[in-house]
């Protein structure tokens, strides 16, 4: 492909078909659509609120009730799935993360709000703790370590009382070892064998996700880092292995995130096992955007696409992306 034959110049001359837009159009190799864009959205308690991100312009907190009109909009705009992340009120933290497994928690009670009223939109839920921990960390902390076997037998209560709720996917966030396995079979136990699994197979310990963490409020439990758990931005090696571990243990789609810095290991991964991959362009990547953006530095909308494409040009299935709105509605323009 890449070393196909052609002429010399003046016979070969590429620029023949850079020439006009319905030209660029025909030839292009990578495309994005409203079904490649997973829409994470926050939200928050009470009713008819919404509270702005400072630090993730653009992007807001929901209560439920406007959550439900927000996803029945990305239904329409063809947006096949949304992934929920509750803004956890403070009091219900604790150091065991109960609130994870409370059937009536904020994810679970949005969960079945958009499931009664938005049938036709799937829904992703986080399996991790950090919502929950009073110290902020994915795993239960026992004596300043995350601990990861007690941290399994939490994440699978969490993951049953999730799909419970309804959603479709879970995506085990908190790179815990066995966590997929753990999950895949009390699923299979307790008759919820159709429910996915997308899961965070890949995920560095970056600092791009630090406006995700101010717009869930846990920037200020979060004690240390998640190096001891998340992945070392320096491998991709160990990404292989990490994706290779949590297909063979069930999980069905995989991820890589953050995004745009890790293109390489979307390529990788997706070479290598052929598997629905995903990327999550992360809270950061997000921010920067909007940022400069904002500041008149860059085309907001431009770099929102360039980057969009370059997931698609990397080889992944599809993205988790705070511009998702904004993306499908400028297409159903056209
Ligand atoms: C929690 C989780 C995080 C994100 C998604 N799920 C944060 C973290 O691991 O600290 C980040 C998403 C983003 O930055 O947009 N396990």
């Amino acid at each position: 492909m890449t070393n196909a034959p052609h002429a010399p110049f003046p016979y070969a001359r590429p620029r023949r078909l850079r020439r006009t837009g319905w030209m660029r159009d025909m030839v292009r190799e990578s495309r994005v659509g409203p079904q490649d864009l997973i829409w994470p959205l926050f939200v928050l308690d009470g009713e008819d609120r919404t509270e702005e991100v400072s630090s993730m312009p653009g992007v807001q907190r929901l209560s439920i009730d406007r959550a439900v009109e927000a996803v029945a909009e990305a239904a329409e705009l063809g947006i096949p799935c949304v992934a929920l992340f509750p803004y956890t009120d403070p009091a219900v933290k604790t150091e065991d993360c109960e609130e994870a497994w409370n059937p009536e928690n904020l994810v679970c009670r949005a969960t079945r709000a958009i499931k009664a009223q938005v049938p036709n939109i799937g829904v992703l839920l986080d399996v991790a703790l950090d919502p929950y921990n009073a110290l902020g960390q994915d795993g239960i902390v026992r004596d300043g370590e995350i601990v990861n076997d007690e941290t399994l037998i939490a994440l699978e209560k969490q993951a049953l009382c999730q799909a419970e709720a309804g959603a479709d996917i879970l995506g085990p966030s908190d790179m815990m070892d066995g966590r997929v396995g753990v999950i895949r079979r009390a699923l299979e136990e307790n008759e919820f064998s159709d429910v996915a699994i997308m899961s965070y197979a890949a995920k560095y310990a970056s600092v791009f996700y630090g406006p995700f963490r101010d717009a869930v409020g846990a920037s200020g439990a979060l004690q240390g880092d998640k190096k001891t758990y998340q992945m070392d931005p320096g491998n991709t090696d160990e990404a292989l292995k990490e994706v290779a571990i949590d297909i063979a243990e069930g999980a069905d789609m995989v991820m890589v995130k953050p995004g745009l810095p890790y293109l390489d290991v979307c390529r990788r991964v997706k070479d290598e096992f052929g598997v629905p991959t995903f990327a999550y362009q992360v809270s950061g990547e997000y921010a920067m955007i909007e940022a400069a953006a904002r500041n008149g530095w860059i085309d907001g909308e431009g770099a929102m696409w360039e980057s969009l494409l370059a997931f698609k040009r990397a080889g992944c299935d599809g993205i988790l992306t705070y511009h998702a709105i904004k993306a499908a509605k400028a297409l159903k323009q056209g």
